[in-house]
C-alpha cells in the first residue's frame, strides 16, 4: 500500500537532511577565507567579494531546495497517511456491515465508535508524522555524523560519549509521559461515556430525581481527570528543562575542547575557526531529532496498540455467511413456504426451542403467541437466518435455508423487529429504507486510493407512491398528514418524537413497502389501541394476499383471523390450530381469550387503565435505549 509514495517521501527526507547541512559548509568557507586560515585548502586561502556572494547564493539555493523537498515529503507521506486512514475506515465500515447478530450481541457500540475515532487517529499519526520523523531522525544522525567525523574526530567522540545519556534520559521521560497520557485518555473516555449516558438517559435520571448523585459522581470523575493532568504536566515540564541543560553542557565542553584544538594547532591537525562553526552548526541540527526520539517511541507504541484493535474489527467474520459448495446460487427468488423440521435451539445449556415442527404452505397467515421468553422472537430469527438452529432443519420452499444465498433471503423477507429502530432522517426515508438502491455503485474495499475518490452519488429520492401506499396500509397515513412537513418531517434527535405506536407503524410501513414474500411482525401491534389495531390488521390482510405472514402477538384479538395459530411455551409448540379450533379445544389459548375478554370489559369501564397503558408506552420508549448500553 502506497509503497511508491513512501519511497519518494523517504528519499526526499534524506536529501533534505543532506542539503540542510550545506549552509554550514558555505559559512565555514566564508569564515576560513576571511580569517585566511591555513588548512591547505586553496579555496579558503583568501577570498574575494564575488566568492562570498557565491557562497551566499549557495545558502539561499540550499534553503530553497530543502523547502521544496519538504513539500514533496508532505505531498507523499502525509497524504499517503490520510489516504490510508480513509481506506482503513472504509474497509472497517464495510466489514462491520457484513457482521451478524451474533457479533452485535457481544460488541459494545461505544467501543466500536472509540476504535473508529481514537485508534484510527493514532494509527494515522504513526503512519504520517511518525514515519516522517523516524526517517528524519535516522537520516539526520547518519548525515550529520559523517560530516562531524570529517571535521574533527576528537570532538565527535565527545558527542558520542554524551549522546546516549541524553537520549536515554529523554526516552525514559517520554515513556513516563506516554503512560500518564494514556491514563488521562482513559479518564477522558470514562467522563465522555458518563456524560453521554446521562444525556441519553436524562428522562430516567429526572424521573428518579437522582440529579444530585449524578452531579457528585461526575465531579469525582472530573477531579480525577484534573489529578491525572497535573501528574502529566509534572513530567512534561522537566523534559524540556533537562534537555536544554544537557545540550547546553555538551556545547560548553565542545567550545572548550574546540578552542583548545584551534589554539594549539599541533594537537588538532588543521582545525580551523570555519570548521569549528560548521561543527557547532551541524551538531545543533541534531537537537530537534534527539527530542523527537522519545516522542516517536510513544507514537509508535500507541499506533501499534491501536492497529491491533483495528485489526480485530477488520478480521471479525460473521458466523452466518454464504459458503461455496453449500450455497446454491441458482436460487434467485422465494415463494414463501416455511417448514421447521425438529428444530432445536440452545444457548449454552438453555433450551430455547425444543423440537419444533411447523408446516406453512406459501401464503399462510400464521399467528404465534406464548408467554414472554417462550421463544417467539428466536423462532422468527430462524426464518431470516439471523441464527442457525442447534439441530434440525429450517426449509424455505423446500430448500434447506443454509443453501439459500443470504442476499435472496434478506431481499424476500421483511421483519418488523420487536424493538424497531428509526433513523434521524425524514419519515419518508425511514419507510423507504429497505427499498433496493441498485443504481449505487459498490465501493471496492481492500484497495489503495491514490487520487481523491469521487464521492458516491446520493441514493435517488424514494418512490413516494410506494411510501404513501405502505403508510396507508400500516395505518400511519393519517398521523403523517398531521405532521408539520408531512412525509418530509424529520424524526429523532433534531425532529419530532414519535409515540410508541407511531414508531411501530413506521416500522410496519418500512417492512411492507418492499413487498416481501415473507413478512414477519414481532409483537408489532403491542403499542396501538384496539381501534388502530383493527385498521392495521385490515391493511395487513390486504398485504397478505399471496404472501406468507407471521404475526407474533400477545393479544387474542390480534390473532383471531390467522389461518393457523401456534402457542409456544418454554420453546415447545403446545397448541396449534385455527382460532375456533383452539377455543373449542379449551386449552391454554382459550384461557388466554377468556382472561383478555374480561380485562377488556373492565377496560371500557375504567378509563384509568388507558392512562396506565400510555405511561407504560412511555417507559417502553426509554427502556430499549437503556438496554442497549
Ligand atoms: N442471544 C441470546 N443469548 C442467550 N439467550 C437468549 C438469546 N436470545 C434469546 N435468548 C433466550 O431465549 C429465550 C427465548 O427468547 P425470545 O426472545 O424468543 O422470547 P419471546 O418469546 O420473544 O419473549 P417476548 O414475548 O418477551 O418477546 C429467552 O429465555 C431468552 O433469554
Ligand atoms: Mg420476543
Amino acid at each position: 500500500m502506497h509503497r511508491r509514495q513512501y519511497l519518494i517521501g523517504i528519499v526526499a527526507v534524506v536529501l533534505a537532511n543532506s542539503v540542510n547541512l550545506l549552509p554550514y559548509y558555505f559559512i565555514r568557507l566564508t569564515i576560513d577565507g576571511l580569517t585566511r586560515s591555513t588548512d591547505r585548502n586553496p579555496a579558503t586561502l583568501g577570498v574575494t567579494l564575488a566568492q562570498v556572494g557565491l557562497y551566499a547564493l549557495g545558502i539561499v539555493l540550499a534553503a530553497l531546495t530543502a523547502g521544496a523537498l519538504t513539500l514533496v515529503m508532505r505531498r507523499m507521506i502525509v497524504i499517503a497517511s490520510r489516504q490510508t486512514e480513509y481506506e482503513i475506515r472504509r474497509d472497517i465500515y464495510a466489514n462491520l456491515q457484513t457482521l451478524d447478530k451474533a457479533y452485535y450481541d457481544r460488541a459494545r457500540t461505544g467501543d466500536i465508535m472509540n476504535r473508529l475515532t481514537g485508534d484510527l487517529s493514532a494509527v494515522r499519526e504513526m503512519l504520517g508524522f511518525g514515519a516522517w520523523q523516524i526517517v528524519n531522525i535516522v537520516s539526520a544522525f547518519a548525515t550529520s555524523f559523517s560530516v562531524l567525523f570529517g571535521l574533527s574526530w576528537q570532538l565527535t567522540l565527545i558527542v558520542i560519549a554524551v549522546l546516549p545519556v541524553i537520549v536515554g534520559l529523554l526516552w525514559y521521560l517520554a515513556r513516563l509521559i506516554n503512560q500518564r497520557h494514556t491514563l488521562v485518555q482513559e479518564q477522558n473516555s470514562l467522563i465522555a461515556a458518563k456524560a453521554q449516558e446521562n444525556f441519553s438517559g436524562a428522562r430516567v435520571v429526572k424521573g428518579y430525581a437522582i440529579e444530585d448523585r449524578e452531579i457528585a459522581d461526575y465531579r469525582a470523575m472530573n477531579l480525577e481527570l484534573l489529578r491525572r493532568n497535573i501528574a502529566l504536566t509534572k513530567v512534561d515540564g522537566p523534559l524540556r528543562a533537562f534537555t536544554t541543560l544537557l545540550i547546553g553542557l555538551t556545547f560548553g565542553v565542545i567550545l572548550l575542547v574546540g578552542g583548545w584544538l584551534i589554539l594549539f594547532p599541533q594537537s588538532g591537525g588543521g582545525f580551523t575557526v570555519g570548521k569549528f562553526v560548521q561543527f557547532v552548526g551541524t551538531l545543533d541540527r541534531l537537537a530537534w531529532p534527539m527530542m523527537m526520539i522519545g516522542w516517536i517511541t510513544g507514537v509508535t507504541q500507541r499506533g501499534m496498540a491501536s492497529w491491533r484493535r483495528l485489526r480485530e474489527l477488520l478480521d471479525a467474520r460473521p458466523q452466518i455467511h454464504d459458503e461455496p459448495g453449500r450455497t446454491d446460487p441458482s436460487i434467485r427468488t422465494l415463494r414463501g413456504a416455511v417448514d421447521f423440521e425438529d428444530v432445536t435451539v440452545r444457548y449454552g445449556d438453555r433450551l430455547v426451542l425444543d423440537h419444533v415442527n411447523l408446516h406453512l404452505p406459501a401464503g399462510t397467515f400464521l399467528g404465534v403467541t406464548g408467554p414472554t421468553g417462550s421463544g417467539k422472537t428466536v423462532l422468527a430469527q430462524l426464518i431470516t437466518r439471523s441464527l442457525d438452529p442447534t439441530s434440525g432443519v429450517v426449509r424455505l420452499d423446500g430448500h434447506d435455508i443454509r443453501q439459500i444465498p443470504l442476499r435472496v433471503l434478506r431481499e424476500n423477507i421483511s421483519v418488523v423487529p420487536q424493538e424497531p429502530f428509526l433513523f434521524s432522517d425524514t419519515i419518508a426515508n425511514n419507510i423507504a429504507f429497505g427499498l433496493e438502491s441498485q443504481e449505487l455503485p459498490t465501493i471496492p474495499t481492500g484497495v489503495s486510493v491514490v487520487e481523491t475518490p469521487v464521492p458516491p452519488t446520493l441514493p435517488p429520492q424514494p418512490d413516494m407512491k410506494r411510501v404513501q401506499e405502505a403508510a396507508r396500509l400500516a395505518g400511519l397515513a393519517g398521523d403523517v398528514e398531521n405532521f408539520p412537513e408531512g412525509y418530509n418531517t424529520m424524526l429523532g434527535e433534531r425532529g419530532v418524537t414519535l409515540s410508541g405506536g407511531q414508531r411501530q407503524r413506521t416500522a410496519i410501513a418500512r417492512a411492507i413497502v418492499r413487498e416481501p414474500r415473507i413478512l414477519i411482525l414481532d409483537d408489532s401491534l403491542s403499542a396501538v389501541d384496539t381501534e388502530t389495531e383493527r385498521r392495521i390488521l385490515d391493511g395487513l390482510r390486504e398485504v397478505a394476499q399471496g404472501r406468507t405472514v407471521i404475526l407474533i402477538a400477545h393479544r387474542v384479538s390480534t390473532l383471531r383471523h390467522a389461518d393457523q395459530i401456534v402457542v409456544l411455551e418454554e420453546g415447545r409448540v403446545i397448541e396449534q390450530g385455527t382460532h375456533d379450533e383452539l377455543l373449542a379445544a379449551g386449552g391454554h389459548y382459550a384461557e388466554l381469550e377468556r382472561l383478555q375478554r374480561l380485562a377488556s370489559d373492565l377496560d371500557t369501564e375504567d378509563e384509568g387503565i388507558r392512562d396506565a397503558e400510555a405511561a407504560a408506552d412511555d417507559l417502553k420508549h426509554v427502556l430499549p435505549q437503556e438496554a442497549m448500553k
